[in-house]
């Protein structure tokens, strides 16, 4: 039975913060500092106050869940260090990018070093699935960033292609978490499904929605690069969509804008005008918001708790 209401007004994001100002540290000082450096520079920690929220949804106690809340954003930073890395990307959060302060080879082993203290720790603390769950978490979003990397300036990805890149990429952690915090608090087998299928869909969603400020969004509002996903060569769901209207003009000005050795400013813009032109970003809204509806209708059966009230506003937030 899912729980009618929460026990106040308590700001998840707050008791977050508390606890990683609180109760953050690793035994090593160099990588503590590289990962407490990225917390400061803040986020918006959608992914604890996931696990925070399913929690609540079944019936928990949102403070009796900020460790296994807190390992999620870990996880996440972890990724970020390393996605750093693996985009070139030099701000993240508003700040340097791990790399650019510490270089790639301290980010590489920070992030390595994070994810085998947070699996250290979860597999201590928390039994089965949960160990099991993070573990094929961290195991797909690998498998999606690779598979990113394979189709990078492949002008033929589908959108079916896309999807399961940022299935893989980006839901497959606000599904854990969302999860997770479901199965921490003892929710039944029903609850805990719907509750993961409502992070799938929010986090592909999600994809699509950073797609689109990397494109139409200012770098200081956004505290990271924007046009670095053209600049990497990386198949975003408005360039698919833009590419599967079938122009052959605009498909060529792609593919040579790709082969360029080195772009200019007015290169970049100018795919991002044909994306747009060639309906790119009106396409991508659309399918955005079917994945926002999927999101919700996941959670429709639960009922309406404050909690799963709060997470279908995180889902509207996206439109
Ligand atoms: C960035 O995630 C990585 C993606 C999955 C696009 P967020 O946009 O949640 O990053 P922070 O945590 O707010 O910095
Ligand atoms: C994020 O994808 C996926 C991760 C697993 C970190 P992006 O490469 O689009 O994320 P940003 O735009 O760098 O935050
Ligand atoms: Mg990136
Ligand atoms: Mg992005």
């Amino acid at each position: 039975m899912l729980s009618a209401a929460r026990a106040d007004d308590r700001d998840l994001y707050a008791m977050v913060e508390e606890f990683f100002r609180s109760s953050f540290a690793t035994d090593n000082e160099l990588i503590t500092e590289a990962v407490r450096r990225m917390l400061a520079a803040g986020g918006k920690r959608l992914r604890p106050r996931f696990t925070l929220l399913a929690a609540e949804a079944a019936g928990g106690r949102a403070e009796d869940h900020l460790r296994l809340a807190a390992f999620m954003e870990l996880i996440h930073v972890a990724t970020l260090i390393h996605d750093d890395v693996v985009d070139g990307a030099v701000t993240r959060r508003g700040v340097n990018a791990t790399a650019v302060d510490f270089g790639n080879r301290i980010s590489v082993l920070a992030g390595d070093y994070l994810f085998a203290w947070i699996f250290k720790n979860v597999t201590a603390d928390y039994e089965r699935p949960i160990p099991h769950i993070l573990s094929s978490t961290l195991a797909d979003i690998t498998d999606g960033e690779v598979l990113q990397l394979k189709a990078l300036a492949d002008p033929d990805t589908t959108l079916a292609a896309y999807v399961e890149i940022a299935a893989k990429k980006t839901a497959s952690l606000f599904a854990a978490s969302a999860e997770c915090g479901a199965l921490a608090a003892g929710a039944g087998p029903f609850a805990v499904k719907a509750l993961r299928e409502f992070g799938t869909a929010y986090g592909i969603a999600f994809q699509m929605r950073d797609d689109l400020l990397d494109l139409t969004a200012d770098e200081a509002t956004l505290g990271k690069p924007v046009g670095n996903d053209l600049r990497e060569r990386k198949m975003t769901v408005p360039l698919v969509l833009a590419l599967a209207g079938g122009d052959r003009e605009f498909r060529s000005a792609v593919e040579r804008f790709f082969a360029a050795e080195d772009e200019r400013p007015e290169d970049v813009a100018a795919i991002v005008a044909g994306i747009g032109a060639h309906g790119g970003l009106v396409k991508t809204e659309a399918v955005l918001a079917g994945y926002v509806e999927r999101a919700k209708q996941a959670l429709a059966p639960l009922g309406n708790a404050p909690a799963l009230a709060e997470l279908t506003a995180l889902a509207d937030a996206l439109l």
